[in-house]
């Protein structure tokens, strides 16, 4: 019997609109590790911020990138980021992270250095990754591509029932309109709209997509 390949299920979609949930949820049921991408570009920032580096600065962000050592693995199925050995936990989705990701995720060299991390877990295993650039950058050649919305309302719900401070519209805009790998609907990416599911039902909604686009059965 030959083994499935690897291979990579994109999962993309704006601030609080149920990404995360949906890649951890789809992760557990197909037996996946789930990639956080967005928790990497928050240790970078988070790093930043502790040195006094204004995120603005780009010469000062890319001047701490190369000094720094930044480690991704995974943890039973999900992806860990430590930075100099340290990991952040959950200072990394503080209300002044949220504020200044959107600068540091702006900067080509920080994608470049993140975006070979990120291609990196597929020398060892499958995944479901969640970001902003997945399917259209990181890996624009998988089949497997979502892209998660959600009403403008119904996410800024969420980020409060979080009990998280974050301007998801203003994150939005920035992420949305930046020149290196901005936020869209990567080639081939089937959009899936979470206003109205139960988590369950988004992840069957997804599952049906996924199969749609070709997804293997797994053992
Ligand atoms: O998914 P998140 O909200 O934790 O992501 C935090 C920020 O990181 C987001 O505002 C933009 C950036 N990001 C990115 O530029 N590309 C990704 N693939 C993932 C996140």
């Amino acid at each position: 019997m030959t083994a499935t390949p690897r291979f990579a299920i994109a999962i993309d979609g704006p601030a609080a609109s149920g990404k995360s949930t949906l890649a951890r949820k789809l992760a557990e049921r197909l037996g996946l590790v789930m990639v956080n991408s967005g928790a990497m570009y928050r240790a970078v920032t988070w790093k930043a911020l502790r040195e006094n580096i204004d995120p603005s600065d780009t010469a000062a962000v890319i001047d701490l990138l190369n000094r720094i050592d930044i480690h991704c693995g995974e943890e039973g199925m999900t992806s860990t980021c430590t930075i100099d050995g340290v990991d952040p936990g959950d200072e990394l989705r503080s209300e002044t992270i949220n504020s200044n990701v959107s600068a540091i995720s702006a900067i080509p060299e920080v994608r470049d250095k993140l975006v070979a991390l990120q291609r990196g877990y597929l020398d060892h295993t499958s995944i479901v990754m969640e970001g902003r650039d997945i399917g259209s950058v990181v890996f624009p050649d998988t089949p497997y591509k979502i892209y998660v919305d959600a009403s403008e309302e119904v996410r800024a719900a969420r980020r409060i029932a979080d009990g998280e401070v974050d301007s998801v519209a203003k994150r939005d805009a920035a992420d949305s309109e930046r020149a290196t790998a901005p936020l869209k609907i990567a080639d081939g990416a089937v959009v899936l709209d979470t206003s109205h599911h139960s988590i369950e039902s988004g992840v069957d909604a997804a599952i049906e997509i996924l199969k749609q686009q070709g997804l293997p059965t797994l053992p």
